[in-house]
């Protein structure tokens, strides 16, 4: 289950040369993670590599220090972003909550939780989306467009209103949360409702991006998680300004693994910097929803690339994926941080959605099962009783209101006249 055991410590692409090629006018461009091809970043549109669609990352040619970090938000590592800020909702800067009492329950050194449900739009997505929806107004496209379990589709709908372009999202028909869907619906995004799950709603999108139909804004997107690195930014800098050291480790849920993708590479560019010792890289630990586990199989299986799961479920619908695009990034990392990937249940997501209520944290399903992870690899021994741990929460509880119900406690009718509350009152004892 563990990777620790053939973890070498050297991440791998620490090796590779800063230089820039010619495409790099302004020091920015784009590289093939599979062949190294590399592109200019905003000259013209693509996805995924001309030669071998393999995925794309951006590369600058000067790596930012954290002395260059300063200001607010997401745009405070503008240094370690592929532009400067254009279209922002002041997204960022969310909370990492100390939880004395789940700290001492599941028996860690310290643990916070980022919460990420505390951006605009009430999830992590928003981060990607200032930076892909500012790179969509660069390249002068006017529809933007994505595949999403609901939170991508709600911030695409705001971050693209924002910026004055019109919307279009491809959504699992009956399987997104009523709060996303409210907001999409609200921030004036066209709804589809396809009578299929996620993944199939991707493989539409991504063809009609290839047709030229819209400006594609899923995490295959190279820029989006541009702007998701830097909830690892403010994690390690969190860690450092409270404890004087940095997180042991990471946990975090995966559906497409973009997140995954996007903080190894923020901790990449920090040991290429100088910023951060190979060692001291926090251990990235993806937690995935048992009917929807297949970087989990991967991880524990050894393999190098990820098997497609048709079938998917869970209650953590947020999650409900079977092929995560970024797996060719995300596996490196969880790998080469010494890191892991374990599922849990649904009834195990619901407990720590409780375990996270109890000390005044709302989080929709898909974000528990970073507690929900933390503890079951707490019982299997192997996260360490003297680690530092960061859980991310990505999402708030009101995305998922019908989840949240069916988590809590159910109302009580009574009626309108004070000793008939008080008799209810009294009937409880
Ligand atoms: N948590 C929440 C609340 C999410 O909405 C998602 C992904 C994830 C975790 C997984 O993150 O893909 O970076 O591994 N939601 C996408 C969407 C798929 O369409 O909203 P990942």
């Amino acid at each position: 289950m563990s990777t620790e055991d053939s973890h070498t410590r050297s991440l791998s692409l620490t090796a590779e040369p800063a230089s820039p090629p010619d495409v790099a006018a302004d020091g920015t461009w784009l590289a093939c993670i599979a062949c190294g091809e590399t592109f200019a970043p905003f000259e013209t549109i693509r996805y995924t590599c001309d030669s071998c669609d393999g995925l794309l990352e951006v590369r600058y040619a000067d790596l930012p220090t954290f002395d260059d970090f300063s200001g607010r938000g997401v745009w405070r590592y503008a240094e370690a972003l592929p532009l400067d800020v254009d279209v922002t909702i002041q997204e960022g800067d969310t909370p990492l909550y100390r939880v004395p009492r789940l700290e001492a329950d599941l028996g860690v050194e310290s643990l916070r939780i980022k919460h990420e449900g505390m951006n605009p739009t009430g999830s992590f997505k928003d981060r990607g989306m200032t930076v892909g929806v500012a790179v969509a107004a660069e390249l002068g496209v006017d529809r933007l467009a994505c595949a999403s379990t609901g939170n991508t589709s709600a911030a695409l709908a705001a971050y693209g209103s924002r910026g004055g372009m019109e919307t279009l999202v491809l959504l699992p028909a009956g399987k997104v949360a009523a709060g996303k869907i409210a907001q999409a619906s609200l921030h004036g995004a066209r709804i589809l409702e396809v009578d299929g799950n996620f993944d199939h709603c991707l493989d539409i999108v991504q063809e009609l991006a290839t047709r030229g139909e819209a400006y594609l804004l899923n995490s295959l997107n190279p820029f989006r998680l541009e702007g998701q690195k830097t909830i690892g930014l403010e994690i390690l800098e969190g860690f450092r300004d409270d404890y004087g050291a940095w997180p042991d480790r990471i946990v975090l849920p995966v559906g497409n693994a973009g997140n995954t993708s996007a903080l190894y590479k923020a901790f990449r560019e920090l040991v290429q910097a100088g910023e951060l010792e190979p060692e001291d890289v926090p251990k990235l630990t993806g937690v995935q929803a048992e009917g929807a586990a297949p970087m989990v199989e991967a991880i524990e299986k050894g393999a190098d690339a990820v098997r497609r799961w048709d079938e998917v479920e869970t209650r953590a619908t947020a999650i409900r994926i079977g092929n995560p695009v970024n797996a060719p990034k995300a596996l490196p990392g969880i790998r080469e941080t010494g890191g892991t990937a374990i599922s849990v249940s649904d009834e195990q997501i619901t407990a720590a959605q409780r375990d996270l209520a109890e000390e005044g944290i709302g989080v929709e399903p898909a974000s528990a099962a970073s507690v929900a992870g933390l503890r079951a690899l707490r019982e299997r021994g192997v996260v360490d009783d003297a680690e530092r741990v960061a859980c991310l929460t990505t999402g708030h509880l009101l995305k998922d209101p019908d989840a949240a119900a069916a988590a809590g406690r159910e109302p009580e009718p009574v009626p309108a006249d004070t000793e008939g509350v008080l008799t209810v009152l009294t009937g409880d004892k």
